[in-house]
């Protein structure tokens, strides 16, 4: 059985529904996280999981239902506006600027996060006693004329993005091209980059798929460090049950769109639902 925690609630999906035409992608989803928490969402080919990932960071609409975070209603804003609000998330595929130096990667990361000026409205309407009211800054003349401010703020982005390299072992790197990293460094790329937001919810698509055994033991590892180091939350998704098993505290198992079982990985290993529509032959013990 699930305990309910006292922790705050990080994310709420309240029957979260998403319609493509006649095909109900994602129905009813209810779901929650907690701060801390690491929760899986797993579940066969085209279940619905990265629709999910795309209706929490605001890529689709959903057809009904909201999405939650931090107490406030996201549902429906704009993707950069979720960014800045604290949800940074990485990609099925791997999406880096393969042309551009690693450190560069990270950077794109940390140009994101100064121009929050939508996020700290919301903020503040949320709640102004709490959030200052955002002050808008000409962020683009200072830019085209070198300010002392935009220069210092250009400094202050670059030991911040190597700062971030040095906690994710890829300092090595940082003048290197993305694309002459090898897979697995990659993949941690795509992470740290997702970090320079500083986001308090990181969602993970796939981050194993492609990986090694020990690949994926590292990676495994790696995600328990960022956890702890950046106080994150995370929700991700994965095919390869032994990681899933081996990291989540709680699951979520999605076919067609539709929860079938949510539970603590011993509970999901031995439950007959999800045997049956995704574990197979595969079983994990
Ligand atoms: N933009 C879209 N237009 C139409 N159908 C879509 C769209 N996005 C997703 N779908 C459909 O929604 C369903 C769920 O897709 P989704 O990508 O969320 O699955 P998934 O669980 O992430 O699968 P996988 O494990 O293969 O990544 C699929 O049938 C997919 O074809
Ligand atoms: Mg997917």
């Amino acid at each position: 059985m699930i305990e309910i925690s006292k922790k705050k609630s990080v994310l709420k999906l309240e029957n979260l529904t998403i319609k493509f035409g006649g095909l109900t992608a994602v129905d009813s989803f209810n779901g929650y996280l907690n701060e801390g928490e690491l929760v899986g969402l797993i579940g066969p080919n085209g279940a619905g999981k990265t629709t999910i990932f795309n209706m929490i960071t605001g890529i689709y609409k959903p057809t009904f239902g909201n999405v939650i975070f931090n107490n406030i209603d996201i549902t429906g804003m704009k993707p950069h506006v979720i960014t800045h609000l604290g949800v940074a998330r990485t990609f099925q595929n791997i999406r880096l600027f393969s042309e551009m130096t690693v450190l560069e990667n990270v950077l794109v990361g940390e140009h994101s996060w100064l121009t929050n000026f939508a996020a700290q409205k919301v903020l503040y309407k949320h709640n102004p006693k709490v959030y200052r009211r955002p002050k808008w800054k000409p962020w683009f003349w200072s830019a085209v004329l070198k300010t002392p401010d935009y220069l210092k703020m250009e400094r202050e982005m670059r030991d911040h993005a190597l700062e971030l390299l040095k906690a994710v072992d890829l300092e090595r790197y940082a003048n290197l091209k993305a694309s002459a990293l090898p897979y697995g460094p990659q993949r941690k790329l795509e992470i740290a980059r997702a970090l320079a937001t500083k986001p308090m919810l990181l969602l993970l698509d796939e981050p194993a798929a492609g990986m090694n055994p020990q690949e994926t033991q590292e990676l495994l590892e790696f995600i328990e460090n960022i956890r702890k180091r950046f106080s994150l939350t995370i929700l991700l998704i994965e095919h390869d049950m032994k990681f899933v098993m081996g990291i989540c505290e709680r699951i979520y198992v999605l076919d067609y769109g539709k929860i079938i079982a949510h539970g603590l990985p011993k509970e999901i290993q031995n439950n007959k639902k999800v045997i049956e529509a995704y574990l197979g032959d595969e079983v994990y013990v």
